[in-house]
């Protein structure tokens, strides 16, 4: 039994997704496999490509116990299973992926939604695909412990490469939005991984929990930027930033929609600054990195994409100059900050 499943480039509405509002993202061509071939016993054991020298990580279904490792992704999603009341089996799991790790392009969502699709097709799991990303978001919250919304695993479960997903993370409402002729998307990974970037990214969380509590909302998805003025000066920088990306997001939809790539392009600006100013995910170099990108012609716009404190930048640019801009920016940018930029080029137009 085998199945993939890609990673995704966020195109824009960062951070919302814990705040129920809106997000965008794209599927990128890299992708997770996994090859399950299901056992007598409950014992699990699984390997991945990427450490090909190490021996099995081996546990019994409902012994479950976090290493750290990669194989916790695993664990995680087979708990999460349990917990939901379907029933499996053993295995053994052969894991490989091409999705590139700690770029902020979710090779650990890819990574549980290939899975889970391989364990839906071998215990013929009554789960549709908004399910696979409930448990996958499940798995990483509860069992690995990372405090991540819901986009990552929507996007690796139902996005596509060509059209982005539209969701609206309250309802999981979605639709596709294809992406027009004149328009290419390419990332840049910053190669920068910050050590705290999880417990910045849970204190941001918080931020936004503390932000809506005292605006009396459920969520930031519900504020108006006129009653922010309330809080204190770092949860209204916070909150602002979450109801400003909320209401591009939806800009940015009327944009692709028109063809007004310009339009996209301011959209991707202010929303890095955004981020940069308000909710203060952004470290210099990433900010030198888009600056970098906006300097070449051909590019509308390029802001930092995921969870932030390093990972990726994306840019949209004239189609048929995604290849050109992006190794443009990357060698400009290392001659630059001394930095190993590396560059993916997701999706190019017809
Ligand atoms: C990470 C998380 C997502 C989302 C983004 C920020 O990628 O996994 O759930 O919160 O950060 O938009």
């Amino acid at each position: 039994m085998t199945a993939d499943a890609p990673g995704r480039v966020n195109l824009i509405g960062e951070h919302t997704d814990y705040n129920e509002g809106f997000v965008l993202p794209l599927a990128i061509p890299q992708r997770t496999r996994v090859e399950l071939t299901p056992r007598d016993d409950r014992r699990v054991r699984a390997w991945t490509q990427a450490r090909p020298a190490d021996p099995p990580v081996a546990w019994k279904l409902g012994a479950e116990a976090p290493t750290g490792g990669w194989a916790d992704y695993v664990q995680g999603v087979t708990v999460a299973l349990a917990r939901e009341r379907h029933q499996l089996g053993g295995f053994d799991l052969r894991v490989a992926s091409d999705v590139p790790v700690g770029a902020g392009l979710s090779s650990s969502a890819a990574l549980c939604v290939a899975l889970l699709r391989a364990l839906r097709a071998a215990y013929a799991l009554p789960l549709g695909d908004v399910d696979l990303a409930r448990v996958g978001q499940m798995a990483e919250n509860d069992f690995v412990g990372a405090p991540v919304g819901i986009l990552d695993f929507m996007a690796s479960s139902l996005a596509g490469e060509r059209a982005a997903l539209f969701l609206d993370t309250r309802s999981l409402a979605w639709r596709a939005v294809p992406l027009p002729d004149g328009l290419d998307i390419a990332v840049v990974d910053s190669g920068i991984t910050h050590a705290h970037a999880t417990g910045d990214y849970r204190v941001r969380r918080a931020e936004c929990a503390q932000a809506a509590q005292l605006l009396g909302l459920r969520a930031l998805r519900d504020a108006t930027l006129d009653a922010l003025d309330v809080l204190p000066p770092t949860l209204r920088r916070r909150a602002r930033h979450v109801v400003t990306e909320d209401a591009r997001v939806l800009e940015a939809v009327r944009a692709i929609e028109a063809g007004d790539l310009p339009w996209l392009g301011r959209l991707f600006s202010a929303s890095h600054a955004s981020m940069r100013d308000d909710f203060a995910v952004s470290l210099p170099p990433i900010d030198r990195l888009v600056e970098v990108a906006e300097e070449q012609p051909d590019v509308f716009g390029a802001r930092l994409t995921g969870g932030g404190f390093g990972g990726s930048i994306v840019l949209a640019c004239r189609a048929g100059t995604a290849e050109a801009v992006a190794a443009a920016t990357a060698a400009a940018w290392a001659a630059e900050t001394g930095g190993a930029p590396r560059v993916h080029v997701p999706w190019s137009g017809p």
